[in-house]
């Protein structure tokens, strides 16, 4: 097993290019730092299958990442994290972060009425994960889950204004503006790219994950003190299990940078 050093990459993993939101905000906070990212663009979407099934996709995702020498490892996807966190903490010798807590710790931080809801895929809201993360920090806290499941392919489409973004948040989210809440948690990747149009309908304060996330993982590296220290030119490689092309294409939007050093490779098998 190889020692971690402040030179070695960032891991980061996602089903495919909502991840890229993730990284987006890392880049920000650490732009020093190099990052490996893999997007699952052969298995996505994560957010419709079993806890089973996302767990073994994010082992061999990890996998893969270790097997390439990462200093901590990101999972940015929100259903990956809801379901296989724990397993991915006792199997990798590194620090690894999910977009659960850190989201759930600034709702808890936010929310003043203590009503916090979540919207997220269906198995990041059925496995109750951001509920149990929020009632973990204050069990007097009430917290709705709702699963958007279209939103995902809306917004790969690129459809982030106009009708049907509106009518699908409405119909998403109009029981939200009745249940009192006063915070509502953004529990999946690909939600910050809509972050305006939801804001407006439901007028609440939003917290972001993939934002919350990235102040974690500078907070880790530097309390393990192992923030990179060289100016050198700096790094970012992509994986993907399907069409580079693709990945770029959609991911350029995501990641708000040209992506260039995409590796089409074989997961799992
Ligand atoms: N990355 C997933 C998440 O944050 C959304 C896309 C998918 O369903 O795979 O839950």
């Amino acid at each position: 097993m190889r020692k971690v050093s402040n030179e070695m990459p960032i891991g980061i993993f996602d089903s495919g290019v909502g991840g890229l939101t993730v990284m987006k905000e890392i880049m920000k906070l650490l732009p020093e730092e190099d990052i490996l990212y893999i997007g699952d663009t052969a298995r996505v979407p994560y957010g419709t299958r079993s806890p089973e099934t996302v767990s073994r996709y994010s082992l061999e995702n990890a996998r893969f990442l270790m097997s390439k020498g990462i200093k901590v490892l990101v999972v940015a996807c929100n259903t990956s994290s809801a379901v296989s966190l724990a397993l991915l903490r006792e199997k990798f010798p590194v620090s690894v972060i999910g977009v659960v807590e850190p989201g759930a710790r600034a709702a808890v931080e936010r929310s003043i009425l203590k009503r916090i809801a979540v919207i997220g895929t269906e198995t990041t809201i059925k496995t109750g994960s951001y509920e149990r993360a929020i009632r973990e920090i204050d069990n007097s806290i009430e917290v709705s889950g709702i699963a958007c499941p279209l939103f995902v392919p809306i917004i790969e489409e690129g459809w982030l204004e106009g009708d049907v973004v509106n009518l699908t948040v409405e119909k998403y989210l109009s029981s939200i503006r009745y249940n009192n809440v006063d915070t509502l948690v953004l529990g999946c990747t690909h939600y910050p790219m809509i972050k305006n149009v939801i804001e407006k309908f439901v007028q609440l304060p939003l917290i972001d994950s993939a934002v919350e996330t990235a102040k974690e993982v500078k907070s880790v590296l530097e309390k393990k003190d192992i923030l990179c220290k060289s100016k050198g030119e700096v790094s970012r490689n992509f994986f993907v299990s399907d069409s580079p092309e693709k990945f770029a294409y959609v991911g350029e939007k995501f990641l708000g940078h040209k992506i260039l050093n995409i590796l089409k490779i074989e997961l799992g098998g």
